[in-house]
């Protein structure tokens, strides 16, 4: 049960689900696998995912009940594609239910829905049309945080739309001419389009 420390917050007990309760900026891409039949791939959207440091590494979290966790530590690789507002839908339908029997290979027919093309460094696929792509190669993991593992991965290339781009000095017209997906978990999304320059403190260096 809920209990109030001030006014105007409430303290929630870490013990029961509490990341539902609130709403929380992230990002959305789609993870790309490699399946076992070594002919077709998987794709699932992920939105715990970040940079993990400045350096050339990536990781995202994912529970080893999926596919997508076991095609990555058996193959050792990964695509990342970030979708654009105008495909938050091919995001959603690759998390599509499978279907097939219980014991036999078990499909998910929404990703013939979705268009894709190869990566170049690494055995893999991605999305079609989204702004930034990154091949990944699996560096090292992270088990048992609860249900879920953190993947880390070192990119092996990374690929950008053109047009989204930093220009300098111009990086707000960068955005509202190509406006940025968010997840704001757990249920809703944002097409982000106006933004402000960060009032970085003077003096400040990263
Ligand atoms: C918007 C959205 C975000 C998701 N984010 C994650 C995530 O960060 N980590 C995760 O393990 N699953 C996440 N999922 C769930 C899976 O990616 C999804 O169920 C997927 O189909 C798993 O399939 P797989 O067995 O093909 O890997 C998310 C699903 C949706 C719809």
């Amino acid at each position: 049960m809920d209990s109030s420390t001030e006014t105007d917050t409430v303290q929630l007990d870490p013990e029961q689900p509490f990341w539902e309760r609130f709403y929380m900026v992230a990002p959305l891409v789609i993870i790309g696998t490699r399946n076992d039949d070594q002919e077709t791939y998987n794709l699932a959207p992920k939105h715990m995912v970040a940079p993990m440091g400045w350096d050339n590494y990536f990781g995202f979290v994912c529970t080893p009940k999926h596919k997508t966790y076991r095609n990555a530590v058996r193959h050792g690789v990964y695509t990342v594609s970030y979708p654009k507002p105008s495909q938050v839908v091919l995001a959603s339908l690759a998390a599509a239910p499978r279907v097939g029997p219980p014991d036999g290979p078990r499909r998910k027919p929404s990703l013939d829905q979705l268009p894709t093309f190869p990566a170049t460094e690494v055995d893999g696929i991605f999305l079609e049309d989204g702004y930034l792509f990154l091949e990944c190669e699996l560096d090292r993991r992270v088990d048992d945080l609860g249900e879920n593992s953190l993947l880390i991965g070192t990119v092996q290339a990374v690929h950008v739309e053109k047009k989204a781009l930093r220009v300098s000095e111009q990086e707000g017209d960068v955005i509202r001419d190509n406006p940025l997906l968010a997840y704001l978990s757990p249920d809703r999304y944002a097409a982000i389009k106006d933004t402000n320059a960060f009032p970085f403190p003077a003096g400040f260096e990263k």
